[in-house]
């Protein structure tokens, strides 16, 4: 496993790698991704294999020009409304497949399509000439990985290689399914759904994606009484971990900041941080279900073990 970085050479390294069917995982806009050549179908099903992923569940595409989502999928009306207003960007969208291998969409007729907006993942595609798949670059239901060294704690050396850079967001591209109307948001993400309602008229879907297992039983503290409860709770139980918007508790506590950006920014890397604390439970402090604070929530309702409203 080779590590690399966002230097011209590095790069070259790393399309010479794609196109040779290899697998490199590199920092996007959103979260780390884990991608090969989409049309090298020994590839991807060694991704799956590394990835320990269910074979029923289909990977994201990602393009490197607007142009090459046309050949490969269905463009219709509000699909080619949403790609003028938000590719290259943090949205997945969907679409009529055309062109890409079944073991890519795991047999639906249906395929995943984003544009990143990070230059790492836009000059890799690019460079090969070809769509590359674009999941997170995590064992199947572990969180995201937001740095190189999650990425590392992964998968070790299993990799053929992975770029060193920084993500900008910190929570998953939003998933809209707009081969149905109205539209079916299917995850919530670094997309918010309330920008998406500008534009198209959508659902929310019923069966939203997402489930991610944390070693250590996790609870979630929402509402006003929040903070209060979670001091309570720290009276009682004294080996626990908080992460919190800042430091006003007694014992182990793991800042994420003040702001939904920074929240939304250190998450993933504080709940994989809290699980290497030795702690027996991890308290999570709520935030408000506005803008990118939807995604954060569903991702911590999808992580808890019990969720506290008060
Ligand atoms: O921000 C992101 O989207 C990141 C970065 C690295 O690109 N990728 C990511 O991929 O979150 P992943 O594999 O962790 O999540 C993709 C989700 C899965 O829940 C998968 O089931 C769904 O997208 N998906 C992929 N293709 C689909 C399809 N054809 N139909 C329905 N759902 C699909
Ligand atoms: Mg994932």
């Amino acid at each position: 496993m080779e590590l690399l970085y966002p230097v011209e050479s590095d790069i070259e390294k790393a399309v010479k790698i794609l196109r040779r069917g290899g697998i490199v995982a590199f920092p996007t806009e959103t979260v780390y991704g884990v991608g090969c050549d989409a049309f090298n179908e020994e590839a991807v099903e060694r991704l799956y294999e590394l990835k320990k992923r269910p074979k029923d569940k289909p990977l994201i595409v990602g393009v490197g020009k607007v142009e090459e989502i046309y050949e490969i999928a269905e463009v219709n009306e509000v699909a080619e409304k949403l790609i003028k207003n938000f590719f290259p960007g943090s949205l997945t969208l969907i679409l009529k497949n055309k062109k890409i291998p079944s073991i890519v969409t795991a047999n639906s007729d249906k395929v995943a399509v984003r544009m990143p907006s990070h230059e790492i993942p836009l000059k890799l595609t690019r460079k090969l000439d070809k769509p590359i798949v674009v999941p997170s670059a995590n064992i199947s239901g572990r969180p995201s990985p937001t740095k190189f060294e999650h990425v590392i704690s992964d998968f070790g050396e299993n990799l053929d290689a992975i770029i060193v850079g920084d993500c900008n967001i910190g929570i998953e591209s939003t998933i809209l399914d707009v081969t149905v109307t109205p539209p079916k948001l299917l995850r919530p993400g670094a997309v918010s759904t309330d920008l998406l309602r500008k534009l198209v008229d959508l659902e929310v879907g019923k069966d939203l994606f997402g489930q991610y297992e944390i070693s250590v039983d996790l609870f979630v503290f929402t509402g006003k009484g929040a903070e209060e409860e979670i001091k309570k709770f720290l009276k009682r139980r004294k080996n626990a971990v908080v992460i919190a918007r800042k430091n006003i508790y007694e014992g182990n506590v793991i800042e994420v900041g003040e702001t939904l950006e920074s929240y939304a920014m250190n998450l993933f890397d504080a709940l994989r941080k809290a699980e290497n604390m030795g702690a027996d439970v991890i308290l999570v402090e709520g935030i408000e279900e506005k803008g990118i604070g939807e995604a954060i929530m569903h991702r911590l309702y999808r992580s808890a073990r019990n969720v506290i409203r008060v």
